[in-house]
Parts: C-alpha cells; sequence; structure tokens
C-alpha cells in the first residue's frame, strides 16, 4: 500500500474522461489519497458528464476547480507529488512561463518554483502543438525545473490534429513516473 498522496490536475484535453477509470480508481486501489484539482474548462467538460460528482464520490475529497476565498482553509491535503494528467499545449505553456491565473496552476507554479513536491506532466499533444515556435523552450524550462516528463516518441508519438481520437493514453508509463517521482520526494 503506497500512504501517498497525489494532487491530481486535469486540464481539457483528450483522454480526460478516462481518468477516473484509469488513473484514479486502481490509485487509490494501492492506498493512494488523490485531490483532484480541475482546470476552468475540464470543470465544464466533466461537469456535463457528471464526473466530478463520480470523482468525489470516490476520493473522498473535493475537487477543486476556483481558488479558495481568503478566510477559507484549503480543502485538499498537503501531497507528496503533482501530476498533470492530461496536461494541454496551454498549461505546459503557462506552467513554463509561470502564468499562474486558475487555482490548478497556482499549485502548480507553486511547486515549480519551490522545487517540491515532485510534477509528473504528460503533455497531450498533437504535432500541431509541439510545432508551436516557443514549444521547445517550454519543454526545456520545465525539464531544467525538474519536472518530470511523460514526453517522447517512445511514449507519445506525435500525430497531426484531429488523426487520433481513440489513440491510447500511456496509462503504464504514467503511473510508474507518478511512483518513481514520490518514492523520491
Ligand atoms: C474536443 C476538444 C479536444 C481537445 N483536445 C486537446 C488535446 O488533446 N490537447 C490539447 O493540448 N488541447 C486540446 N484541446 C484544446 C484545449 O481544450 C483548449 O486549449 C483549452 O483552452 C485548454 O484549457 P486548459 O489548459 O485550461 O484546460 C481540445 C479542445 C476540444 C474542444
Amino acid at each position: 500500500m503506497s500512504g501517498h498522496t497525489l494532487g491530481l490536475v486535469c486540464a481539457a484535453a483528450g483522454g480526460i474522461e478516462q481518468v477516473r477509470e484509469r488513473l484514479i480508481e486502481p490509485m487509490l486501489d494501492d492506498g493512494w489519497t488523490i485531490a483532484v484539482t480541475l482546470t476552468p474548462t475540464a470543470t465544464t467538460w466533466l461537469e456535463a458528464t457528471d464526473e466530478v460528482g463520480k470523482i468525489e464520490a470516490v476520493t473522498g475529497l473535493r475537487v477543486r476547480s476556483a481558488p479558495r476565498l481568503p478566510n477559507e482553509i484549503s480543502p485538499h491535503p498537503a501531497v507528496d507529488c503533482y501530476a498533470v494528467v492530461p496536461a494541454t499545449a496551454n498549461i505546459v505553456a503557462k506552467l513554463a512561463l509561470g502564468i499562474a491565473d486558475n487555482q490548478a496552476l497556482t499549485q502548480l507554479c507553486e511547486a515549480i518554483g519551490g522545487r517540491r513536491p515532485p510534477i509528473v506532466v504528460f503533455p497531450r499533444v498533437n504535432a500541431a502543438h509541439a510545432g508551436q515556435p516557443a514549444w521547445d523552450g517550454h519543454i526545456a524550462a520545465l525539464t531544467r525545473a525538474g519536472v518530470h516528463l511523460v514526453y517522447g516518441e517512445d511514449v507519445w508519438p506525435l500525430h497531426t490534429p484531429r488523426s487520433a481520437p481513440n489513440k491510447q493514453i500511456p496509462w503504464y508509463a504514467i503511473r510508474s513516473a507518478i511512483e518513481s517521482a514520490a518514492a523520491e520526494a
């Protein structure tokens, strides 16, 4: 049993609809505590399919999206590791630049800046996202800051936009990266 706590951030990318069944529930079964935070767009997607309530029911924690009020306490415990799964090209760019304009990014930017807890990021991107002129710089900046990227031809070969609607997310590689990062924390 793990006994670790994961702060899981989900952005509005393909595969988000599988996160509960393919990542959250198996990790809960292995003894993890999982505190989920969604980007604003991911929140609208998962509310539309009743997934927010299902995630709260299995994790036993509120799904966060909006920032707390200054006089409120956080509804989430301290975490041993963060994972951004799936990460959009948008959240990767903002993370690399230190833009913290929603709750998910606020947590992650603080962790990157403080170099703890460790962060695993799976950019669920296509060849057009990765062809954006600033992309390589974002990946390099995150790597320099010690972020563990599940990224590259071996785990996620880039596809042309809208050509891979059912492409399988590399759940095994993501889970391995989270376990390695939490173990070194
Ligand atoms: C159906 C649909 C699927 C999308 N899939 C992806 C994706 O796989 N990867 C990605 O980077 N952006 C994808 N996007 C675009 C993002 O949702 C969009 O950039 C959004 O502003 C990201 O917000 P967030 O990063 O705050 O979650 C998709 C958009 C739609 C409508």
